[in-house]
């Protein structure tokens, strides 16, 4: 009924304009929470009347008549388990083991066989193509192949990398990479790290990936477009060309950032009424019967709370056991001689106990899809990052006021204990949660329907050339006035040349008229 009552809503706000437009949505970045925020997308389209195919690594349980789901097999490699970054055997700041990482990925997805199939058959067509962006920019020639305008899914906060795509770089003074782990205000030397990083990796893009990126666009598409009898444009054409970026950012959860027109900041787009996924009732019994507060402590999906070493988790367990709270782990095995407050979950409807007003603390990874999750639910939280942008989240939360940070590090159990306690004797923490829980949720429209809005937007106005950057037709030198300096430098050594030329005239001229005399 709800639902029904739902589709009827959208239809009437769409008024003469409810068409249902063909897109394919492109997430195949093998991780739990990239399929979160691709699933996100796909569920917001479909209730909208839209026909969707998805591109994913993962299978799709939930059959709807308008979702076509093309599976591809991507894994990331094994090394990324918690063990190995605890015992620090994975280098994630070894750019070209990752940019390999990240090519492997790509090309698993392109010249995948379903992948394929959908590109050259000359009788498909899409209104719209929505990718998310993860480091390789690539699989933007679908959009050429099927001549149809596309949309940047940016799965973090804003960074440089995605907004040189359809506006410029960020200013590294005051917007933080996503890959190193300060965020703003910087000191002195987090400043300079900004921009060296700003510099380097704008020098390994130029003279490392962009060839190896172009080469790849050439090799997949070149073939499949000239079979529908066009060329393919260059791969800088198509690549400053994307139409709109949606992003999983908020005030709320980052800093105010400034950005293009055609950046919308959509964070928490992927979550669903929580009402609809109820919590089971034994753990339901489990929240409500928590009197003193429940903690609910997850890693994420990535690092799996098996990897731990055994000293880490019987350390884990001793200290939880301490606690006059009850503690939630999400673990994906079940451990013996559980201390009688310490209870143990494979899988977790997280979105539904953090909603339960008896959980109190969530400690986290700091992925950012559990750190939106603990704002829009009002939580404190205790961040203990692992890789990628975790750093930067829970470097934000902690500057924010409603989180702490634990290193990741085989004492985990003996740090955590200390730091429980403190965020929850203080109720700063609490509070301050709540506050940015306000902020997140006093908007205009649930960022679900603004998504659809913008996607929508896009393909009625043929790829809404009116949200463009000027900027992106400015290059460089202009930017900076080079051209202008070039003048001002010309000029003065003219001056230079004139004053020199007329005062050695004059003294020749005075020096032949003191030689006369003589
Ligand atoms: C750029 O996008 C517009 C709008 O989608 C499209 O009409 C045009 O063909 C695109 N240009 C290139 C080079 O891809």
């Amino acid at each position: 009924m709800d639902k029904l009552l739902c589709l009827l809503l959208l239809t009437i706000m769409n008024g003469g304009f409810s068409e249902s437009y063909k897109i394919l949505v492109s997430f195949p970045v093998p991780s739990q929470s990239h399929k979160i925020l691709g699933d996100g997308v796909v569920r917001n389209l479909l209730n909208a009347g839209h026909e969707i195919t998805y591109i994913t690594s993962f299978p799709v349980s939930n059959p709807n008549p308008n979702l076509r789901v093309i599976e591809v097999a991507n894994k990331f490699q094994d090394n990324l388990n918690l063990k190995a970054i605890i015992n620090k055997e994975v280098d994630m700041k070894d750019w070209k083991l990752f940019f390999d990482m990240v090519a492997n990925l790509n090309n698993g997805t392109l010249w995948n066989e379903n992948v394929q199939k959908l590109l050259n058959d000359p009788n498909e067509r899409f209104d719209l193509f929505i990718t998310e962006w993860f480091y390789t920019e690539v699989q933007i020639g679908m959009a050429a192949v099927f001549d149809c305008p596309y949309i940047w899914v940016s799965t973090v906060e804003p960074h440089w990398l995605i907004t040189r795509l359809v506006d410029e770089y960020l200013h590294p003074a005051y917007n933080p990479d996503i890959m190193l782990s300060s965020s703003t205000p910087f000191n002195f030397q987090e400043r300079i790290e900004q921009l060296t990083t700003q510099i380097t990796m704008t020098a390994v893009r130029m003279f490392y990936l962009n060839g190896i990126e172009e080469k790849t666009y050439t090799d997949v598409f070149e073939t499949i477009i000239s079979k529908r009898g066009r060329t393919l444009p260059p791969f800088k054409q198509v690549l400053y060309n994307a139409s709109l970026v949606i992003g999983n950012s908020h005030v709320s959860l980052g800093q105010a950032t400034r950005l293009p027109q055609n950046y919308k900041s959509l964070g928490g787009y992927h979550i669903d009424d929580v009402k609809k996924t109820p919590l089971p009732e034994d753990l339901k019994q489990l929240l409500d019967n928590a009197k003193n507060g429940l903690i609910y402590f997850s890693m994420g999906s990535i690092l799996k709370s098996k990897d731990m070493p055994e000293e880490m988790k019987t350390g884990l367990l001793r200290i939880f056991g301490e606690l006059k709270y009850t503690v939630l782990w999400k673990f994906e095995e079940p451990i013996a001689n559980l201390p009688s407050n310490v209870h143990v979950i494979q899988w977790a409807p997280q979105q539904s106990i953090l909603a339960h007003p008896n959980c109190i603390l969530f400690i986290t990874h700091g992925g950012l899809l559990s750190t939106t999750e603990a704002v829009y639910f009002g939580k404190p939280m205790i961040g203990i990052p692992a890789f990628a942008d975790q750093f930067a989240n829970v470097d934000r939360m902690v500057k924010k006021g409603f989180a702490k940070k634990v290193d990741l590090t085989l004492s985990l159990g003996d740090d955590l204990k200390a730091i429980i306690l403190d965020i929850l004797k203080d109720s700063s923490y609490t509070e301050k949660a709540k506050q940015l829980s306000f902020i997140y949720h006093d908007r205009p429209v649930h960022p679900g329907a603004e998504l659809v809005h913008w996607a929508e937007h896009v393909v009625r106005t043929r790829g809404a050339p009116h949200l463009r950057s000027p900027a992106l037709a400015v290059p460089l030198y202009q930017k900076l006035y080079l051209d202008l300096i070039a003048v001002i430098v010309i000029f003065i050594i003219i001056i230079i040349y004139v004053i020199k030329r007329v005062s050695s005239l004059l003294f020749n001229k005075n020096k032949i008229k003191t030689k006369k005399l003589n």
